[in-house]
């Protein structure tokens, strides 16, 4: 059977990274672009060039760097946002500008303009845009609510000013899969030149139905799903890059579609969007949850067992989990760790090694075995040599005779620093020590702890939420001792809430589009 191509487009570093909190740094923003690259994503929307001049320079090089990615930039509907972004992308090998506005009655009425405006300014805009690179994309936002008629008129006059891909986005996660496969199939068939382009999905998450929305647009006539690792978006998050690949694979037997992700690297991504996006992935999400392959029932165990075929309808192999892996233990050798390392996907420098078989040995003398996971959660420690603040030393006195005290050395800006503060229990007092010997205004959002695998000697994983001034950070490290994985996730974020402040940048909302520069 001849299974037709279905594009890929990943927007973790767009649409995911607007997520509040879920902000990327540069280098961070570039790694997670090489890996999608490398996945076999088809286009990568890198961000947004007019927001921000971080935001223009990670698109730039993003652009630059890419080997098989289509590099796109999002741009509204005027000149200087699509000027802007072909900047950023026009050095890619391989272009897209996307370009969007609001066509439903209630996104009309932002920039107040009528109907007819609203078709002229399609029409420049995306005339625009094609005049300066012939890959164009465009979106008439909010489409699953917009009155056929009006949408029908506006996708035409996108094809005929030369857009090349249509985006039909459900922006606000209201749309249903019959509607979804309904909506594209009446595009197709009624729009004048739909043969022409490529159509494309984009679902939000709001009622759970991303994914199949998704799909279900697929059986329409979509030949483009717009997603993100993890699911990651503003509020319920955008279509999970990983669940609807694993979906076209797994039942390829009723939906003939291929992509070209090579699914081995899906676990890999997933784990690492989740570090510098501060997102943890629940442990009962699809394909990439901590459970998603865990059968621990006694009725699921004997059946697996007996045949893994029984609850398991993919292999972990598949999505990149190794299967049965030895842990490595104090003994093990630089020579050992690397191998483990390049098992699980890493192909770390010389330096990066040390770096890392210093810390994995240092954790080895805490704790027996040190599992895949402990692996990973020691070579994405996010400590940067740039960071103006560190925890040097931290003693803690806790139990059930109050006060719980922390006695702390920081370097702040080189220097050293000693505090001891009090507390409501250890973790509080820890903060109260980084507080008073750091002062800030910053308020705390989310303190979350999980294990990073099993058994009481397990390295905890803490995630800390900061916000000031409508800045957002988040911040993240693992311990054995989980006040010390707080006390250093807690200095993470302060840590990446000091560079947002040094960027000074404003927090930019693609939805609260602004019209005044139009044009
Ligand atoms: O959800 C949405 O409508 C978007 C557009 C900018 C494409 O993200
Ligand atoms: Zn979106």
């Amino acid at each position: 059977m001849t299974k037709d191509k279905v594009l890929i487009f990943d927007t973790t570093l767009r649409d995911g990274e607007q997520s509040p909190g879920a902000t990327m740094t540069h280098d961070e923003k570039l790694e997670i672009a090489e890996l999608l690259d490398e996945m076999g994503v088809d286009i990568i929307e890198a961000g947004f060039p007019i927001a921000s001049e971080g935001d223009f320079r990670a698109v730039s090089e993003i652009a630059e760097r890419a080997k098989a990615a289509t590099i796109c930039g999002l741009a509204r509907a005027n000149y200087k946002d699509i000027d802007r972004c072909w900047e950023a992308v026009k050095h890619a090998k391989s272009p897209r500008i996307h370009t969007f506005i609001g066509t439903s009655p209630l996104h009309r009425a932002i920039p107040n303009l009528t109907m007819d405006e609203m078709a002229e300014r399609i029409h420049d805009t995306v005339t625009h845009a094609r005049n300066l690179c012939d890959n164009v994309q465009w979106s008439p936002m909010d489409a699953t609510r917009t009155e056929e008629d009006y949408l029908c008129r506006t996708v035409e006059i996108a094809i005929k000013a030369g857009a090349t891909t249509i985006n039909i986005p459900d922006t606000v996660g209201y749309t249903a899969p019959v509607e979804s496969a309904d909506l594209i199939r009446m595009l197709i068939n009624k729009v004048p030149g739909a043969d022409e382009v490529i159509f494309a999905t984009h679902c939000h998450n709001d009622l759970g139905m991303a994914t199949a929305n998704s799909l279900a647009a697929v059986e329409g006539g979509a030949r483009q799903i717009e997603c993100t690792i993890n699911g990651l978006g503003e509020r319920a998050g955008n279509t999970a890059l990983e669940e609807v690949v694993m979906a076209l694979k797994v039942r390829g037997d009723i939906m003939p579609y291929e992509t070209r992700i090579d699914t081995r690297k899906i676990m890999n991504i997933s784990r690492r969007v989740a570090t510098v996006s501060g997102f943890a992935v629940q442990f009962n999400k699809a394909i990439v949850g901590k459970n998603a392959f865990a059968h621990e029932s006694g009725i699921h165990q004997d059946g697996m067992l007996k045949n893994s075929e029984t609850f398991e309808i993919m292999r972990p192999e598949d999505v990149g989990l190794s299967g049965t892996s030895l842990p490595l233990g104090k003994h093990s050798g630089r020579a050992a760790l690397r191998a483990k390392l390049a098992e699980l996907g890493f192909d770390l420098a010389d330096n990066q090694l040390n770096d890392v078989f210093v810390r994995f040995k240092d954790l080895a003398d805490r704790k027996k075995e040190v599992f895949d996971d402990d692996l990973m959660a020691l070579v994405y420690q996010n400590d940067s040599g740039a960071d103006r603040l560190k925890l040097k030393s931290l003693r803690v006195v806790c139990g059930t005779e109050g006060p719980q005290t922390a006695d702390m050395t920081m370097e702040i800006d080189g220097a050293d620093v000693k505090t001891s503060a009090t507390g409501d229990g250890p973790v509080d007092a820890t903060f109260n020590a980084v507080k008073s010997l750091f002062s800030h205004n910053a308020r705390l959002q989310l303190y979350q702890v999980s294990a990073v695998t099993e058994g009481t000697d397990a390295q905890a994983t803490v995630s800390v939420r900061m916000e000031e001034d409508g800045r957002i950070a988040t911040g993240q490290s693992a311990d054995t001792d989980t006040v010390v994985a707080s006390a250093k996730a807690y200095i993470n974020a302060l840590n990446r809430l000091l560079v947002r402040r040094e960027q000074s940048e404003p927090g930019y909302d693609v939805k609260g589009v602004s019209y005044k520069d139009a044009n």
